[in-house]
């Protein structure tokens, strides 16, 4: 299938977890592929296992250097069509009694103001009919304790989701998923680890009625669904991806 011929894909945090799974994902598809992330070597892997796609090394904090990606894509493939704001991080420590100030301010920077930053620089090079999609997470939507500054990031990635598909219609539609845990390199002490104590695996799948935990191949097929022409009346929505968790 070659729905994204012709297309150009900026994906951060494309060296690890869901961003490779997008990566991947739209350059199968036949689009061109930018594989952004901190982790050069991990993002030059994937970057040479694709046709069409180069790898790019970012912060995804910084603006400088959110700048110098939308530059380099725009160098490379001439625009902009699908940007993907999905790297992420969680904190250090579950309670936020326990988290240090530092790792709030630089997640928020990561997980929020990174999309500020790089949509900001993409849309002087975004065509009518572009999209971009984040990755926020169901957290986004039900706060639990134990990851309350990480959830309250993921609300605000839904809120600017929304606030921003008002603001760009009718020319740019902004979509974001909301995954449900996933055995990924995310080093959440409590929910992404790739790895799961068994006791806590079972709790986990317990509560998702599709019976077990999201992978990142259902997170890519999600972007390239918000991405498609079949999602072409869709905007500000805020996918779950997440196997039914979040009815209960
Ligand atoms: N894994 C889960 O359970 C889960 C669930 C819901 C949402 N999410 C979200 O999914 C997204 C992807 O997470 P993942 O599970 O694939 O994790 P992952 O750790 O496997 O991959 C994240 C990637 O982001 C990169 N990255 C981290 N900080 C960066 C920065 N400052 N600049 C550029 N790149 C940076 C990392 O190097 C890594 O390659 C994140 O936004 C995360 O919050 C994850």
């Amino acid at each position: 299938m070659d729905r994204f011929e012709g297309k150009s894909v900026i994906v951060t945090g494309a060296a690890s977890g869901f961003g490779t799974a997008i990566a991947e994902k739209f350059a199968n598809e036949g689009a061109s592929v930018v594989c952004a992330d901190l982790n050069l070597l991990g993002a030059t892997g994937v970057a040479d296992s694709l046709p069409g796609a180069i790898p790019f090394e970012i912060d995804v904090a910084d603006e400088a250097q959110n700048k110098a990606m939308i530059q380099a894509a725009v160098d490379h493939f001439g625009k902009i069509d699908v940007l993907c704001c999905n790297a992420g991080v969680p904190h250090r420590g579950n309670y936020m009694i326990r988290m240090p100030v530092e790792d709030f301010d630089r997640m928020w920077a990561i997980n929020v103001r990174s999309i500020f930053l790089a949509v900001r620089a993409a849309i002087p090079h975004m065509p009518e009919g572009s999209s971009i999609i984040s990755t926020a997470s169901i957290g986004g939507k039900r706060p639990r304790a134990g990851l309350v500054p990480y959830n309250a990031s993921k609300a605000a990635v839904i809120n600017l989701t929304q606030g921003m598909a008002v603001e760009m219609a009718p020319k740019i539609r902004v979509n974001c998923v909301c995954p449900v845990s996933a055995a990924t390199n995310f080093d959440f002490q409590s929910m992404g680890q790739r790895d799961l104590p068994e006791e806590m695996e079972k709790k986990v799948i317990d509560g998702i009625p599709m019976a077990r935990r999201a992978t990142p191949e259902d997170v890519a097929d999600a972007y390239a669904f918000l991405a498609s022409d079949e999602a072409k009346f869709l905007t500000g929505v805020a996918l779950d991806v997440d196997g039914g968790r979040s009815i209960q």
